[in-house]
């Protein structure tokens, strides 16, 4: 029998690196961790509509429907329209629609001085208008009178504002816009709280096809139904039997073909209106067949440190931006393109996925 192994002396010889190396080490293995894994993240998610069009059984279903008309508002839908001269006689190639609340002045007033004042980007003429609904308060819509009548940029629905009504809030703007601005090639629909790079939206979107419906964003894959009531987010198995949602665009900012739109909302009488917005819109694109198209570039995170090189050249979208930093970020991103060298571009979205992972620490 062997005698007992003494481990004392070789945990004695444990090797002493000076401190700074070792957290330099740590630093940046990690790094180079969350590197390999970012890149196969975006290795794996991006770019692979053929695959999955073919190989989910999500989309088995889809596509073999015979597509309602689409559900159409009347304009005694609307208590606020820009005026018809906004979309006609040409309609703007490319249709921002901006989800706000009533009492988002702050947010729609720095949207307006910053991004949303564009009214060219790359090849397409932009046109931004801000969706809301009914105040809670009604005293206050004396208020939006009087920012509609000096902007003229509200689209305002006839639905009471609140969290359980954007999905209808997204039916009464698809509606609009496809009612009101059906030349419009592109449209955006973007939270109030987003910094948009139209720069660089355009020149991404002007290498894609509009003749196929499209559906682009952020694919949020195999989530699931919450089933617990008291979730902001729930579904009752009623409304939504299935285990799995068909993958969808998270719903801070999302582009559609402006001929997706008819289909979406023909598709929108087959589909349970479940009360989270993005979801409902994946269903319907689900229905009418159209596969969501993933575009790493158009991010819906946040926490992304004002890097002027990831917010001009690299990133398209950046999430939950105050309207104070909507300013800040504005000013140190013009002019568009002249901030960013050769390495950043290279590294580009994996640089600025770093700088955001290490904001937080
Ligand atoms: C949605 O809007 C309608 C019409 O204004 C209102 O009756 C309803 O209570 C709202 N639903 C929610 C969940 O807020």
């Amino acid at each position: 029998m062997d005698p007992p192994l003494d481990l004392q002396p070789s945990m004695m010889v444990r090797p002493v690196w000076p401190k700074c190396c070792c957290r330099r080490r740590l630093f940046w293995g990690l790094l180079s961790t969350l590197m390999v894994l970012l890149t196969l993240r975006f290795l794996i998610s991006g770019g692979h509509e053929e695959l999955l069009s073919h190989s989910l059984p999500y989309f088995m279903s889809g596509g073999g429907h015979r597509i309602s008309p689409p559900l159409l508002p009347s304009s005694d839908d609307f208590l606020l329209l820009p005026p018809p001269e906004a979309c006609s006689p040409r309609a703007p190639s490319l249709l921002v629609l901006v989800v706000s609340a009533p009492y988002h002045k702050t947010q729609r007033q720095a949207i307006r001085s910053t991004w949303g004042g564009a009214r060219c980007a790359g090849k397409f003429t932009v046109q931004t208008f801000f969706a809301l609904g009914l105040p809670q308060k009604p005293s206050f819509q004396a208020a939006l009178e009087l920012e509609a009548a000096k902007h003229q940029d509200l689209v305002q629905g006839r639905f009471l504002d609140t969290y359980g009504n954007l999905t209808l809030k997204t039916l009464s703007l698809m509606g609009w816009a496809a009612t009101h601005c059906p030349g419009t090639l592109f449209l955006v629909k973007v939270d109030d709280d987003i910094f948009l790079n139209l720069p660089g939206l355009a020149e991404e979107l002007e290498h894609r096809t509009t003749l196929a419906p499209t559906y682009l964003g952020q694919i949020h894959w195999r989530v699931w139904p919450r089933r617990d009531s008291r979730s902001r987010h729930y579904i009752p198995t009623s409304l939504y039997p299935a285990e799995h949602f068909p993958p969808y665009c998270g719903g801070a900012v999302y582009v559609l073909s402006g001929a997706a739109v008819p289909i979406l909302l023909g598709a929108s009488r087959h589909v349970p209106l479940v009360p989270v917005e993005d979801i409902f819109v994946g269903l319907c694109a689900h229905w009418a067949g159209i596969a969501p198209q993933h575009l790493a570039r158009l991010t819906g995170g946040d926490h992304f440190p004002p890097d002027r090189c990831c917010y001009r050249g690299v990133l398209l979208s950046v999430h939950k931006v105050t309207p104070f930093e909507m300013a800040a970020v504005w000013d140190t991103t013009t002019p568009y393109k002249e901030t960013c060298r050769v390495w950043q571009w290279a590294l580009g979205y994996l640089r600025c996925k770093a700088l955001a992972w290490m904001a937080t620490l």
